[in-house]
């Protein structure tokens, strides 16, 4: 009589996958792939998938990964569009009424940017409404940090970023700062509007074919580093954007929205401007 454990089934076909998992495997590496099978064997199963779906979704993991390179992650895109970022940052960063709340990357960061100094401008040369970028970096308890370095990032008032207009190498609407003693950065640019994701990819039938928008809201982008803090990766929203409720990628958070015209509509100004603190949690 031939073994009829050597014949895998729906019944016993889980547990073999799970029992080749080596006892000397990494601790963590072995919980998360336990699980991960775990899912993706009741998922199939749950869905009945077919194997002309399956072979599908084979073609667009394939496709995903031929669209991607220096300037395109469809990974993150992907990751953003499901709420499955915002889920590792919801985890990652449990909010604290002290320190600034963090939300995506997003796919438009860049390294080695221009190193620029309070009063220069981001966008110069860039046709826009002037937009005064006036940030403090602090601890949680409002102390200003010196030394921390800020990055900033925004697309134009067309929706796009550097790396999406032209030829593509320039940097514009970015620039790496570095506080002082007070803890303050204050620069020029002209003002972002709301965009959509890159959606002429797989990621982007992903969001046709649930009937989702792909837009989200008006937003700079800040990644902040000092020395005995966290990193914080945050965006500033601007009030009033019609995405603020519809968020491509369910990154907006209320403590992150800024009215932008609140200076000009109070007489102190004839132009926008972003005002906020931020707050880094220590190390
Ligand atoms: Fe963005």
């Amino acid at each position: 009589m031939p073994d009829s454990h050597i014949t895998y089934s729906q019944d016993n076909l889980t547990q073999a996958v799970l029992d080749r998992i080596a006892p000397d495997t990494d601790p963590r590496l072995a919980e998360i792939m336990r699980s991960l099978l775990g899912h993706a064997h009741a998922f199939v199963r749950e869905v009945q998938l077919k194997p002309g779906e399956w072979e599908r979704a084979i073609a667009f993991l394939v496709e995903m990964g031929r669209f991607c390179d220096d300037k395109r992650n469809e990974w993150i895109m992907l990751s953003d569009v499901t709420g499955v970022t915002m889920l590792v940052d919801a985890i990652a960063h449990a909010s604290h009424e002290d320190v600034t709340e963090t939300t995506v990357l997003g796919p438009f960061h860049r390294e080695n940017p221009p190193l620029l100094g309070n009063g220069d401008n981001l966008s110069p040369g860039l046709e826009g409404e002037t937009l005064e970028l006036r940030v403090t970096v602090a601890d949680a308890e409002g102390r200003p940090i010196e030394g921390a370095q800020v990055d900033i990032w925004h697309a134009n008032g067309e929706g796009g970023y550097d790396s999406q207009i032209g030829d593509g190498e320039r940097h514009m609407m970015r620039g790496r700062f570095t506080t002082g003693a007070d803890g303050l950065v204050q620069c020029w640019t002209i003002n972002p509007s709301s965009y959509p994701v890159p959606h002429d990819g797989p990621m982007g039938r992903v969001l046709a074919s649930m009937g989702r928008s792909p837009m989200r809201p008006a937003h700079v982008h800040f990644w902040l580093k000092a020395p005995g803090y966290r990193d914080l990766i945050t965006h500033i929203f601007a009030d009033g954007d019609a995405y603020l409720h519809d968020d491509a990628v369910f990154g907006v958070k209320a403590s992150l929205v800024c009215d932008l015209e609140a200076r000009r509509r109070a007489g102190e100004s004839d132009h926008l401007v972003l005002e906020y603190e931020f707050r880094l949690p220590r190390v």
